[in-house]
């Protein structure tokens, strides 16, 4: 990175105990590099791992790492907050994450997070098997929720062990590009309604029973969040799903497709400018619903008669046709020749693009990789969901320009 894009700005730079800490520095030095006051802070257990006395060295400022620290006069926490453009987290430990993702502020570190004004970048690192455990998920969903965080990383490569996997920190490079980037963050979808559908739809037999898929959700809300923190309205459509709903955005719940088809026709009518349709849509319900719990059959077998559902997409690209807005997009899960069916769909359904998965990557996962299919060649895209959902909105502002 050239020039001084962070001049005038303020960084707290948070400093957790990892091994990665040792990269603190080099991050710190960057960023003084390209102009930004760093305010260094540090956990009790960073210590360990970096000297205070570099921090505070390379970055002419005291290390601070107590909330209770009787030579500041007032809340340290409220202060550093007042001054930093930015918080940044390097590295973030599963620990830290954890906190995070409570809203705790038992020490100097998370309390800052809490009351900071600016973005948060969060740069985690721990074992690949930390990062693939369940809980670390379910925290780096719930951070994800938050539209002022910004997780980078971490990457695939050799970890602290020697073992290989995704833990790795991102380079202290892209942690930067990470700040500047939160630091100027694009508002292209100011002024702009996006709806957004998410989840699987589910098909109820009778009260206690319905036909449903293994859709997840992740993809649809990473795109709400995403589209929110580039200053879109956004209309999230779901079906049942356990996730919290991203900041700024209007949530509508349904179940079955023919509740998810009214939503999004209301919402569309309200001056939509893009549907980005995430949702993993039952193409059959049942033929009848029992208001009353069905019994088990007496024989071995039972059949249930489904009807074809309307397909919601390509009634929404028929309605448009020869018309650019809304840009549509749709999804498109497959076990095989994912190209061809992509493209097939693209042109059945009428819609701008198509964001073909594989059924193997995509269900329940924080990363992806896909397949973007317009009328050029396709483009592969691979990354986080968070990362995916910002490649899908850069075509969409694209076709809305
Ligand atoms: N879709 C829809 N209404 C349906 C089925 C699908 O709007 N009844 C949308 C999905 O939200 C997605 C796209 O169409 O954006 C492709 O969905 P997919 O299930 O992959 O394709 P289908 O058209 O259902 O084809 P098939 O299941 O036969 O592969």
């Amino acid at each position: 990175m050239t020039g001084r894009p962070l001049e005038g700005r303020v960084i707290a730079l948070c400093v957790a105990g990892g091994i990665a800490a040792y990269k603190a520095p080099i991050v710190a030095r960057q960023l003084l590099a390209l102009g930004a006051r760093v305010l260094p802070v540090m956990t009790r257990s960073a210590q360990r791992f970096v000297g205070a006395v570099t921090l505070s060295g390379l970055c002419g400022e005291p290390v601070r790492d107590d909330m209770w620290d009787p030579s500041f006069a007032g809340e340290l926490h409220v202060a550093l907050a007042s001054q930093a453009d930015c918080v940044a987290v390097v590295p973030t430990t599963a620990d830290l994450l954890a906190r995070l993702a409570e809203g705790r502020a038992d020490d100097l570190v998370t309390a800052l997070c809490l009351v900071a004004r600016g973005p948060i970048v969060i740069a985690p690192a721990m074992h690949p098997r930390m990062w693939a455990h369940p809980a670390v998920r379910r925290n780096v969903a719930t951070i994800e929720g938050d539209a002022r965080a910004r997780i980078v990383g971490p990457v695939f490569g050799a970890v602290a062990s020697g073992e290989e996997g995704v833990g790795r920190m991102s380079e202290p490079e892209d942690v930067v590009a990470a700040i500047v980037a939160a630091l100027s963050p694009r508002r292209d979808l100011e002024g702009r309604h996006v709806v957004v559908s998410a989840g699987p739809t589910v098909e109820d037999l009778d009260p206690v029973r319905f036909l449903g898929n293994r859709s997840s959700g992740k993809m649809g809300f990473a795109v709400a969040a995403a589209a929110s923190a580039r200053g879109a309205r956004v209309t999230l459509v779901t079906g049942p799903v356990v996730l919290s709903t991203p900041s700024g955005c209007t949530r509508v719940d349904v179940r079955g497709a023919l509740d998810m088809q009214t939503a999004l026709d209301e919402a569309l009518d309200d001056a939509g400018d893009a549907l980005v349709m995430a949702a993993a849509v039952a193409d059959h319900r049942p033929a009848e619903y029992s208001s009353a719990k069905t019994k088990k059959v007496e024989g071995d077998t039972l059949t249930l008669t489904l009807v074809k559902n309307p397909d919601l997409l390509a009634a929404i690209g028929a309605r448009r046709a020869g018309k650019r807005h809304p840009v549509l997009v749709g999804f498109a899960v497959e076990t095989n020749d994912l190209e061809a069916y992509a493209r097939k769909k693209r042109a059945q359904k009428q819609v701008d693009f198509v964001v073909a998965n594989l059924a193997a990557h995509g269900f329940g996962g924080d990363d992806d990789h896909v397949l973007f299919v317009d009328d050029g060649p396709a483009r592969a895209v691979q990354g986080s969901k968070r990362a995916i959902a910002d490649a899908v909105l850069d075509e969409v502002v694209a076709r809305l320009a």
